[in-house]
């Protein structure tokens, strides 16, 4: 049976994962989390790329073994993807040997149909991007700061036939209008396309770089690291096995913008054409984060926000939410230490945390500890219900259509709404009362409950770890599928379970902060 398969971009193996790396894959675990709500079976895919310039370069300036450098990093991205509740089914590195042998095995493939010729090619070399530029990629007369140093290079080597497939790739991309999530971002390749496509070098000389998979044609030489990193997607699910069938074609590539043009979305798709695979389904470009002033946060920038050090402070849900929370997914977002403590204050300590405790202090001292039912039959009671039915149709919605900001931004105001119910009832007066305030009371305190839960279910994708939590403090297991999550009874007659605040204020002590830059 076909899954949904998601993956997310492999990160380079020279650096430690920061805010951006654990944004994506935050991302994308949300994203599978929610499809899996609606009943979906997923596999999510997540890895380090570890061959390259950039990788050995590290490795040379460290004084360490470049496979010793990725199996450092890949216990570090493993760490950060555990600490966020990352929970991805696998993680290829691409110097394990089910890669590398689909990266050979495919390229034998490509060179017996003619796809591969060698040939001469002197041109200008960016050393960071690792690929061959044009004059024509100047921005302003400048180099874009991504290519780095830009040199004069010569050298024999091996090519791809890109240019062959330019037509086809057009006439693709301009039939199938949502194959890139955002639309701008597709208008932008086709005018990118609008320029002849050069072949794309795929090999590299040993005698400038060793640290990659060898061209299984010739031991001269070994494989560019995009052309060996962009199959990772088909090698991590057993391409060539029968297997493979149960995968792709991928339903989401989860990728940054700046890796859509050209390698996504323009070598990728060809890769696999001319390897007569269907193409991925979607291609998701996420914006940057950026640090103060608008630069990109990066490893070589050393900009860079260090999630774990959020995670430790705030934990890692709140983490979670504010990311998802702020950005809204393909455009960019700057990181603000003050926004993220204004948030942690206002919608996860105030808000959300507030309305769980006084609704299991409530329920201990007025209830016995007991869940009493919801009722209906007061006018604010069906109002808070339709809000909460709507809410859940609203944020399903949000969330198949990548949109977790907006999804977020609608339970909180669920929340919201139960807080205000409550300061309306007045259940602490009610107690006081007789029977019919009593039974008043019960009807709140059960409403009350009822709409949390379901605000919980649906703060899952965003915030697993809470979300549990929450829903033991109130005496339920999670239902765990919102194609039946309705207004009901589920928690009437449940014992609530031991009460601990979620999201404890946090001292504001400036030089306790992490830092922004490092
Ligand atoms: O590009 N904000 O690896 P990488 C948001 N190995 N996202 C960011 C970001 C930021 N400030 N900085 C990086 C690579 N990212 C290749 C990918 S895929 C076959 C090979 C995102 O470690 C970036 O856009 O430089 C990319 O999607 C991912 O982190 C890994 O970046
Ligand atoms: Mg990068």
């Amino acid at each position: 049976m076909k899954r949904f398969y998601l993956t997310t971009a492999i990160d380079y193996a020279n650096g430690s994962p920061h805010l951006g790396h654990a944004y994506e894959k935050i991302l994308a675990d949300a994203i599978v989390r929610a499809r899996r709500l609606e009943g979906v079976s997923c596999h999510f895919l997540t890895g380090l790329d570890e061959h390259g310039q950039k990788v050995q370069e590290t490795a040379e300036r460290l004084g360490r073994d470049p496979q010793l450098l990725c199996d450092g990093m890949a216990k570090e991205f493993q760490a950060m993807c555990q600490r966020m509740g990352v929970a991805y089914d696998d993680y290829i590195r691409t110097t394990e040997p089910r890669h590398r042998e689909v990266v050979k095995d495919i390229l034998r493939q490509l060179n017996r149909k003619g796809e591969i010729y060698k040939a001469v090619y002197g041109g200008l070399y960016s050393v960071r991007a690792e690929r061959f530029v044009q004059e024509k990629d100047r921005i302003d007369g400048r180099w874009p700061e991504d290519f780095g140093e830009v040199i004069e290079l010569e050298e024999e080597n091996y090519f791809f036939r890109l240019s062959n497939y330019q037509d086809w790739l057009v006439d693709f991309l301009q039939k199938n209008s949502n194959f890139i999530f955002p639309a701008h971002r597709q208008r932008q390749v086709l005018e990118f396309l609008k320029e002849p496509l050069n072949d794309l070098c795929i090999s590299r000389p040993k005698s400038r770089l060793h640290w990659g998979i060898e061209m299984p044609f010739d031991g001269d030489y070994v494989t560019y690291v995009w052309f060996d990193a962009l199959i990772n997607y088909i090698s991590a699910v057993g391409y060539g096995t029968e297997n493979f069938s149960n995968f792709w074609p991928a339903d989401v590539h989860v990728i940054g913008k700046d890796i859509l043009s050209p390698a996504h979305a323009v070598y990728w798709p060809i890769m696999l054409h001319a390897l007569d695979l269907p193409l991925p389904r979607c291609l998701l470009a996420h914006g940057w984060w950026l640090a103060k002033g608008g630069a990109k946060m990066s490893k070589s920038e050393g900009n860079a926000v260090h999630p774990m050090d959020y995670a430790d402070i705030y934990g890692s849900d709140a983490f979670r939410y504010f990311v998802l929370r702020e950005m809204n997914v393909g455009q960019d977002s700057n990181f603000s230490h003050d926004l993220f403590v204004a948030r942690y204050r206002a919608d996860l300590a105030n808000d959300l945390g507030n309305l769980l405790s006084r609704l299991v202090s409530m329920v201990d001292r007025y209830c016995g500890g007991t869940v009493p039912a919801p009722a209906l039959d007061g006018d604010l009671e069906k109002e808070l219900k339709s809000f909460a039915e709507s809410t859940v149709a609203h944020v399903r919605e949000r969330c198949g259509a990548y949109d977790f900001a907006g999804a977020l931004e609608r339970i909180f105001s669920l929340v919201q709404a139960a807080n205000r119910y409550l300061e309306c009832r007045e259940p602490w007066k009610l107690a006081k009362g007789g029977p019919e305030e009593q039974k008043m009371l019960r009807d709140c305190l059960g409403s009350g409950v009822e709409c949390l839960r379901i605000g919980a279910e649906l703060l899952f994708p965003a915030m697993p770890a809470a979300v549990e939590k929450m829903l033991a403090q109130l005496g339920v297991e999670r239902a765990g599928d919102w194609r039946v999550l309705a207004w009901g009874k589920s928690t009437a007659g449940k014992k609530i379970g031991k009460r601990t605040i979620l999201f404890p204020p946090v001292e504001e002590e400036e030089d306790a902060l992490p830092p922004l830059s490092a």
